[in-house]
């Protein structure tokens, strides 16, 4: 049997470290879905496109490829690098994220690539959405002071110029956006496991996850 873990919760909660290090100890594929809305959001921008006009977003969508190989993305034959990790990037994915063209259109793509294998998948609707049928689902929250304090430091370890104060509100806007949104919003399926990371390490996350896995898996 397969063993598909659907990890979800707000920015900076510590789903990409821990989807990461779980799919490292369990020798299994990792999705980061949040690099997908990253990816489509600022193309859509580059291209001028409205976030408003379906009909633009969509004429745009039909002809992207995106693709994902070993555990790197491309669009249109273009291997993705780290243009998609600045903070306007997340506000891009959150705006054009919320169309619900794109949607639909990443939606079919992570479910081909979440089918027939085990995998630790992780974004906003994963549990919901892309793989209802999880046997693991983790729903991973933290204050946003200290999601604003762990981008600060990401950030900045890559050579980014950022201001926390900045990086607060726009995880406060961004958790609005995500949560109130008509399709998909940030919600905790029902049959998920809330984990609050605020005063927990990454190892101590993973050793809560993998303890649910052995369980279920
Ligand atoms: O996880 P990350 O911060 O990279 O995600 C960027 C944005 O992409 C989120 O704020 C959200 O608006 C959107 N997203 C989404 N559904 C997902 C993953 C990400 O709407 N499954």
């Amino acid at each position: 049997m397969h063993c598909k873990i659907a990890i979800d919760g707000p920015a900076g909660s510590g789903k990409t470290t821990v989807a990461r290090e779980l799919a490292k100890r369990l020798g299994i594929e990792y999705l980061d879905t949040g690099a997908m809305y990253r990816i489509v959001g600022l193309y859509l921008h580059n291209c001028g496109v409205n976030p408003d006009s379906t009909e633009e977003i969509e004429k745009i969508l039909n002809e992207v490829s995106i693709e994902y190989k070993d555990g790197e993305y491309y669009l249109n034959g273009k291997k993705i690098g780290d243009e998609i990790r600045t903070a306007q990037a997340g506000v891009y994915a959150s705006q054009y994220g919320a169309s619900p063209v794109v949607r639909k259109f990443l939606t079919k793509l992570q479910k081909e690539i979440c089918a027939n294998r085990s995998i630790v998948a992780e974004g906003r609707d994963i549990g919901t959405v892309v793989m209802p049928d999880a046997q693991v689902k983790i729903f991973l929250v933290a204050s946003p002071e200290v999601r604003a304090k762990r981008r600060y430091e990401e950030l900045k370890m890559k050579g980014l110029e950022v201001s926390y104060d900045e990086l607060l509100r726009q995880i406060i806007e961004r958790d609005k956006l995500d949560s109130s949104r008509e399709i998909a919003p940030l919600v905790k399926a029902e049959d998920a496991i809330e984990i609050d990371s605020s005063n927990l390490s990454v190892e101590e996350v993973v050793e809560k996850i993998l303890e649910i896995v052995k369980e279920r898996c």
